[in-house]
């Protein structure tokens, strides 16, 4: 991979976490997910029916529409996302391999210690170039197993709609309904894990902040241009 050069007037410290691959996914992936939010929660709560012929408004149908587009986004990236952990820095493989960072006396202690640290009982912030602990174990616990039911799901739903013979049916329908119970189930427990999704977001945005105010490196920038930047 071509060197990458430090931004000017980065010194004393900065670090190259976030590679360009990584950035567009989060921020793609960013847009999608707010648009599944959105619709989604319109799919689940349909408004009052819109006054006047259906076919002159067609709103239900764009809703419907702009949240399988950016379902399929949100799967895409995701897909691609897994390989760039293969083929990227070793920060691109961090959310994965959390369950083996379980193993280690570091990882609990680093953990424990950011936990205190949010509880605003310990004064000093950790210091790390990828992921504090509970970042990761959110990271791979909500984040990642939550997309991946919420794409299994949402396909399983979607092959309801395109039918028998359709590959989303024969790869996810055929077995995850009767796996959850019935069509109902699967809405249900689709919809439940936006809720999941929707609360590791919302801690996670707040986190962000509060990280980039309270810890001597930058955080939030380093989603933008990439580098992790100790500050002066
Ligand atoms: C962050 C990801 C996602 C969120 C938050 C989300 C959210 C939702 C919600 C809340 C509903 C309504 C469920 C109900 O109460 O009936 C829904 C329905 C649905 N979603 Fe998703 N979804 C996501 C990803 C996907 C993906 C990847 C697909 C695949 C294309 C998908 C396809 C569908 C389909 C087919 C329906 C049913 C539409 C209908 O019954 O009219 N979703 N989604
Ligand atoms: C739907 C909303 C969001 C989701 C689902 C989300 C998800 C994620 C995920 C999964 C990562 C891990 C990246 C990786 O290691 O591959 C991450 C990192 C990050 N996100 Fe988000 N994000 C969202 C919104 C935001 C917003 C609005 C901001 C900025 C205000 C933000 C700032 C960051 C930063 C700074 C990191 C790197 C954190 C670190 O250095 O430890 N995210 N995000």
């Amino acid at each position: 991979m071509a060197a990458v050069t430090k931004p000017a007037g980065s010194a004393p410290h900065a670090v190259y976490v976030w590679e360009a691959p990584v950035r567009l996914w989060h921020w793609v992936m960013m847009f999608a997910m707010f648009v599944l939010f959105a619709t989604g929660f319109l799919i689940g709560v349909p408004p009052p029916t819109v006054g006047g012929e259906a076919y002159n408004t067609f709103w239900f149908g764009y809703i419907r529409f702009a949240h399988f587009a950016a379902g399929y986004i949100f799967a895409v990236f995701l897909v691609l996302r897994v390989y760039w952990a293969f083929v990227g820095n070793k920060y691109a493989r961090e959310i994965f391999l959390v369950p083996f960072s379980l193993f280690t006396a570091k990882f609990w202690k680093g953990l424990f210690s950011d936990i205190f640290f949010y509880l605003y009982m310990k004064k000093e912030p950790g210091s790390y170039e990828g992921h504090n602990p509970l970042a990761a174990v959110a990271m791979f616990f909500m984040y990642l197993l939550g997309s991946v039911w919420m794409i299994l799901s949402g396909f399983a739903l979607y092959g309801e709609g395109a039918g028998m013979g359709s590959w989303q049916h024969s790869w996810f329908t055929s077995w995850l309904q009767p796996l959850v119970g019935d069509s109902q189930q699967l809405h249900t427990y689709h919809r439940l894990g936006m809720w999941y999704l929707l609360i590791f977001s919302m801690v996670h945005m707040y986190m962000v902040v509060r990280q980039d105010v309270f810890t001597k490196e930058t955080i939030i920038s380093t989603m933008i241009n990439g580098w992790r930047v100790q500050k002066p």
